[in-house]
């Protein structure tokens, strides 16, 4: 079959440039890229889709098509031109998506693909214009929704003008809706998800959340060509440098890799160590945070928010008389994080994820990939991924809960981390995703090539949003 996977934002090439480092170059380019990779494997003809950018700020995303150097020749990276040739942040990109399919069609003329599997809510409003126009089926995968960002951001009637400016929710609730509601089916990650993403109130008569048939569960992989407990040449090189801080110390790790958010509760799991008797002599924190060598001297790098956070790690560290075992990692790329991994992995270490609510969860399963017990928040996708007990559950809201998680884990560290290694390699990979995605497309049917020109899309839903906001009160 002919797929297409269509993502708007972001974009893609072949040595991944600017991947993490941007707000619109995170986790979901992997995935798309992953399972792109995956499909074309099986034989398919895969296109990713995205928008063409001549900027000379952003020198890689210029050329009109670009393969990957270690893809079958069936996977194509396409890009088309829309809204200019500047880069364009994500909220920006609405009005440009009608242009984006326009040239996307013109340039398929009667070639055109069987399905198209649509990411984020300008992926899912662009696969929409394209059923209008051809009648090919598509799937929504939301990756990140509005309304969650909308209120996890303390958006409130007083602040709307302000927070619309800034993330143009009005547009991307729209393209949710519409998304949703011409889906042939929505993929996600885990069954809560489904439950609490899509059941919020903004995207009521747009999607029935309990409704099954509407949804394929299909979790994501873990690229095991680099978290794996296979050790690679840079293991070696960083071995001395982690053996020169560590080396006396032969306590395992907690070790603990997430982004300087609150909502990571990096701070639960330091509240557990200070108070959890004989945690904090058997074992050392080790905190990997990109950017961040030495906090004390860095932290005016980082922003406001992330600032927030490293003092009140910072100042509890310091009360509880436990700096001096709590390690800052600089770690540079994905390589050097799984190379880190196994260091502690060989001893005895656990991963540390204790977010006050984790959607999915891919940290802590490229954490077990290599060998680390995972000790993680129960609250969301961990509690479905680890549920065979393979890894700890913990309330992320108990300190001692999370200590008494994380002594277990160090003590049953060999057995749990051996479970834990066996159930990503069965369960998560991104082979098993495609085989998830390819039932669904069977399962669908493909193109019902129809030119049916209907009302275009409209993209506003200011009025839903304040009555939404007028109930928050
Ligand atoms: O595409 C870049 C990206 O970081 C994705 O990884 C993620 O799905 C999305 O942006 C998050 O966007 P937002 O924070 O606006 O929900």
């Amino acid at each position: 079959m002919h797929i297409i996977f269509l993502n708007p934002q972001g974009n893609f090439d072949q040595e991944d440039s600017h991947l993490t480092e941007h707000p619109d170059f995170g986790g979901q380019l992997v995935y798309v890229k992953e399972l792109a990779h995956a499909m074309a494997e099986l034989g398919h003809n895969v296109d990713i889709v995205t928008r063409r950018i001549r900027d000379n700020k952003w020198p890689e995303f210029a050329a009109d098509q670009e393969s990957y150097k270690s893809s079958p020749k069936t996977l194509r990276i396409l890009r088309f031109p829309c809204g200019g040739d500047k880069f364009l942040e994500k909220e920006q990109l609405w009005p440009h998506i009608p242009e984006l399919i326009t040239n996307m069609l013109n340039f398929y003329g009667d070639m055109r693909p069987d399905f198209v599997t649509a990411h984020y809510a300008d992926g899912g409003y662009g696969a929409a214009l394209t059923q209008i126009k051809t009648g090919i089926p598509f799937t929504f995968t939301g990756h990140s929704l509005g309304a969650q960002k909308l209120d996890k951001l303390g958006t409130n009637k007083v602040n709307w003008p302000k927070m619309e400016a800034r993330f143009n929710f009005s547009k991307r609730i729209a393209a949710e809706r519409i998304s949703m509601q011409n889906a042939a089916r929505i993929i996600v990650s885990t069954g809560q998800e489904k439950e609490e993403q899509y059941s919020h109130h903004l995207y009521n008569d747009a999607i029935n959340s309990s409704d099954k048939s509407r949804f394929a569960i299909t979790p994501p992989g873990v690229n095991e060509s680099i978290f794996s407990t296979k050790e690679t040449e840079l293991d070696n090189q960083i071995k001395p440098k982690l053996e020169a801080e560590f080396g006396e110390d032969a306590r395992p790790g907690i070790v603990i890799s997430s982004r300087l958010d609150e909502k990571k509760n990096i701070i639960g799991v330091l509240k557990a160590v200070a108070e959890t008797r004989h945690l904090s002599e058997k074992a050392q924190i080790i905190l990997c945070v990109r950017g961040i060598e030495c906090p004390e001297r860095d932290i005016g790098k980082l922003s406001n928010s992330e600032q927030t956070v490293l003092k009140e790690i910072l100042e509890l560290l310091a009360t509880a008389n436990i700096r001096q075992q709590t390690h800052f990692l600089n770690i540079g790329s994905q390589l050097e994080l799984a190379a880190t991994y196994r260091f502690f992995a060989q001893r005895g270490s656990v991963f540390a994820l204790t977010s006050l609510y984790e959607p999915f969860g891919l940290a802590p399963i490229e954490a077990a990939a290599t060998g680390l017990a995972p000790v993680v928040t129960k609250n969301g996708g961990p509690s479905e991924i680890f549920a065979d007990g393979s890894g700890i559950l913990v309330d992320p809201f108990v300190p001692s809960n999370i200590g008494q998680g994380l002594m277990d884990g160090l003590e049953r560290h060999y057995e749990l981390s051996q479970a834990a290694m066996r159930r990503v390699n069965e369960v998560y990979t991104w082979q098993n995703t495609a085989a998830g995605y390819l039932s669904v497309i069977e399962n669908v049917g493909t193109a019902k090539k129809s030119n049916t020109e209907e009302e275009p899309l409209k993209l506003d839903e200011n009025k839903r949003i304040i009555k939404y906001l007028e109930g928050q009160a």
